[in-house]
This record gives structure tokens, sequence and C-alpha cells, in this order.
């Protein structure tokens, strides 16, 4: 397995460019399934989960052809298989926006159970329920969900979260677009990702209403079409990077990201001492202010507050802020697996429950640590980043899930960092030249 090697102390200084949005581009290849006709992407991050969102479409029957590297024409013309097996499930969670599409168009799916994974037990309750009330008949079986719907179609219905749920509000509101009439989702996700996927259903005749609001309309039409689309970009690189930018005490210019979807994000790092200015639409400048970065209390929520997918992010450079930072984990209940790691690099951090109170500024000593999750990876790639010494970090699969070529974009501004290759797992450039031959 790849690791990273990261001497610390670099200040970063340049341009880095924001890839598209993971969580926007996985429900939008599965999309491609509501249709017969080609669905063009570009604008995807070439990441591993987007290779491993294209093998599940390639293992049902869809055709891949990547007439570019960032670019996706997708056909599920010919689907034969309905379900999402569990070799593919456990390795990416988001496996489970097939189930949507699959049961909308075929009115049958087989979606492997995802099992938990190191940030919670992560059940799709809340995605089976809602298809349960659209006349879905849905049982479990040796690990699988089965859902079929029933013989004339699903129906619209009236569906309300208890919890707000991304991929579950992205998941019925792909089965929505084919069911009869009208379906009403109540206290919907309001991410930009789910209004990405909203856009491309309307641009494939779906009749999608409210997207980005806690209420989504969607009216049930006959068939989907083809479309293009490209894909927003990813809201959580960017602040990873102007994490970057600050905890190094350097200054970043960060180009094709969208600060419209940053605003909490932006505000709250401006809080404590990051100075960031919105130089257009589409790019930022950020570095660390005159008076230092300074704590501040942190409580992630759902959008538009701040996301739980930088909260890892933010712990690290809480470690270099003066004082104590309460940070609150409201979305996932185990999101804490970054602290255990930074504490071995010397920071002082205690985490009790779903609270982590960080005192800071402390001096951060490289060391050998590990990877747990995606985000989790990108803060000890943080930590390095300002550690004395040297930090190896293991399990790098983690990171490359999430983010493209993140040690070549660090490298590009200045940080001494390079990728270890372990024979174990094919480097990712096989994946580019398997995409190039499409
Ligand atoms: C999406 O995951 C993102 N993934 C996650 O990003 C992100 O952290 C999360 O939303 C929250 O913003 C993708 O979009 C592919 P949820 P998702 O359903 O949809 C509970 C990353 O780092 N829940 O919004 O799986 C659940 O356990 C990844 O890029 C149920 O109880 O998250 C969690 O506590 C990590 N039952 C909370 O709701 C359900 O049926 C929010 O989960 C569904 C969810």
């Amino acid at each position: 397995m790849d690791k990273f090697r990261i001497r610390g102390g670099k200040p970063l200084k340049g341009r880095v460019t924001i890839s598209g949005a993971k969580n926007s581009a996985l429900p939008c290849m599965a999309a491609a399934i509501l249709t017969s006709e080609d669905i063009t992407l570009h604008n995807l991050p070439y990441v591993r989960d987007i290779i491993t969102m294209r093998r599940l479409l390639e293992d049902i029957g869809a055709h891949v052809l990547t007439p570019e590297l960032r670019t996706h024409k997708i056909s599920a013309a010919h689907i034969e298989l309905q379900a999402a097996p569990y070799d593919l499930v456990k390795t990416m969670r988001a496996s489970v926006l097939a189930l949507g599409p699959l049961i909308a168009r075929f009115g049958k799916a087989r979606v492997s159970l995802p099992g938990g994974c190191a940030i919670g037990a992560r059940p799709i309750d809340l995605h089976l329920a809602g298809l349960t009330k659209m006349g879905a008949e849905v049982f479990l079986e040796a690990g699988d969900v089965i859902a079929r719907a029933p013989e004339d179609g699903l129906k619209g219905a009236e569906i309300s979260f208890e919890k707000i749920s991304v991929t579950g509000t992205e998941n019925l509101m792909m089965a929505a677009t084919l069911a009869h009439g009208r379906t009403v989702i109540n206290n919907a996700a309001r991410e930009p990702e789910v209004k990405d996927l909203a856009e491309l259903l309307n641009k494939m005749g779906a009749r999608v209403r409210g997207a980005g609001t806690p209420t989504i309309q969607i009216e049930g039409v006959e068939g989907l079409s083809g479309a293009q689309h490209t894909i927003i970009p990813d809201r959580i690189e960017t602040g990873t990077f102007i994490v970057a930018a600050a905890i190094t005490n350097g200054e970043l210019e960060i180009k094709d990201c969208n600060p419209e979807h940053c605003n909490r994000i932006i505000g709250k790092l401006r809080e404590v001492g990051v100075e960031i200015e919105e130089v257009n639409q589409s790019t930022l400048h950020a570095r660390r202010g005159p008076r230092g970065l300074h704590a501040g209390d942190l409580r992630t929520e759902p959008y538009p507050a701040f996301p739980t997918d930088m909260q890892a992010q933010y712990m690290a450079l809480m470690t270099q802020a003066t004082g104590h930072s309460v940070i609150t984990e409201t979305v996932f209940e185990n999101r804490y697996m970054h602290a255990s790691e930074l504490q071995r690099m010397g920071a002082r951090i205690q985490v009790s429950h779903d609270k982590a109170i960080v005192d800071g500024p402390g001096k951060l000593i490289g060391a050998r640590v590990q990877a747990s999750d995606l985000r989790a990876s990108a803060s000890l790639v943080l930590a390095g980043l300002v550690a004395d010494g040297e930090t190896t970090i293991e399990r790098v699969y983690h990171i490359d899930r999430g983010y493209e070529k993140i040690e070549t974009k660090l490298k590009a501004v200045g940080a001494d960092i390079e990728r270890i290759r372990e024979s174990v797992t094919a480097p990712l450039s096989s994946a580019r030249d398997d995409a190039a031959t499409a």
C-alpha cells in the first residue's frame, strides 16, 4: 500500500486548481442508469471512487467511454444485471446510489447492504423506507437488499426524512423521476451536490423542483433521455487547500472553485484568523492573517452549515491556533479517528463522545501515522506539512479515493512530499492507462 513521506515546515505558495466534486460525480454517474441514451459527464475528478463507480456500471452491463481523462460517456442501453455486488459496495458505500435508478427503470434491484465504515454504522434504512413508501417491496436476502417495484411501477409519495441524508435524498430523487405521479421529499439534504444531480436529471427530461431547499418535488415522467453535464467543483477539496495555506503560513491562489458553495467554510476559517479573498466567481486567495490563528469552537451540521467532511482538516488547523477549540461532530458517530494520530504527532486533543477539545498552539513532530478514512487522511497530510521533521502516512489509498493527485498539487506549490509506491496496490496511473485506452 502506498505511503506519503512529508517533510514539514515549508510555507505553500502558488496556484492550485480544484477538481470536480466526487460527491456530485458519483450520483450523476449512477443517474445514467435511468436512460438508454448516452450521458456525458465532464470535469470528473480523477480519483479512485470514480474508477470504482465506473467498474460498477460496467459490471451491470453499461458501456463507459473515456474520450479524455475527466470525461465519461456512459451508455446504459444494455443493462443485464440489476445488482451492485458486495465486493464493490464494501469498498465504496456510494454504490448504493445504483438502487434508486435500477428500481425506477427496471422495477427491481439487488444491492449489497453496505457495511459500516471507519466513521460510523452508516445504515441505509431511510433510503429503503422511502422506496417502500413509493410502493416497492424491500427485503433482505443473504446480506443483499432486494427491492421490487409493483407491476405497474413505483408511485409518487410524500416522504419525510427523520434525519437528513445526502445519498438518501439523491437515491429517492432518482427513483421518483420515473414514478407515477408526484413525489415530495421533506427534510431533504440541501448540499450543492444534490442540486447538481437535479440539474442533470432535469437536462434528461425529469421534472425536479426545489433541489437545494428542504422540500423537493418530483413529477414522474414516462422516460428520460441522454444529456451532457459538467460536474461542480469540489468544495471540500477547496476547503482543504485553504487550510493548507493557513496551516503552513503560506499563500495560495485557488482556481476553478465555487466560493458560493463554501460560505460557511470560508466564514468559519475567517473567524479563526485565515485571510480569504474571493477574487472572482471561481477563484479564492487564502493565507494566514497577520494576527495569526486563534481558537474557534465548531459544530458540524448538514449544508448550509459547516460540513462534517471538513471537520478533520479544521482540527489539524486548530492544533496551530492559540486557545481551546471545542469541536462537536453531529453527523457521524465516530469521526475522530484522526485525533489519535494527531496526538501521536504531539497535538493536545481530548476526545469525549461527540466532542473533541483542541488545546493549541502546539508544535507537531513528524511521525509514522496511519490513514483511516478519506478526510482523516487529509488532516494527517495537513499536519505533516507543518510538523517538524518527517511524517510518513500509511494507507494513502484512503486519500486517493477523494483527492485527485494531492501530492502533485502540493508539490507544485512547494510542499516537500513524495509518494512511496508499494507494489501491492495497482498504482492509479495504471487506471489512467486503462482510461486512456477505453
Ligand atoms: C454523504 O454520505 C457523503 N458521501 C459523505 O462524504 C458525507 O460525509 C455525508 O454525505 C454527510 O454530508 C457522498 O455523497 C458519496 P448521509 P451519506 O446519508 O449520504 C445517517 C466523504 O468524505 N443515516 O447524509 O452516506 C448516517 O449514518 C464522504 O466524501 C441513517 O441513519 O451520508 C449519518 O449519521 C464521507 N440512515 C447521517 O445519517 C440512512 O438511511 C448522514 O448520513 C442514511 C443515513
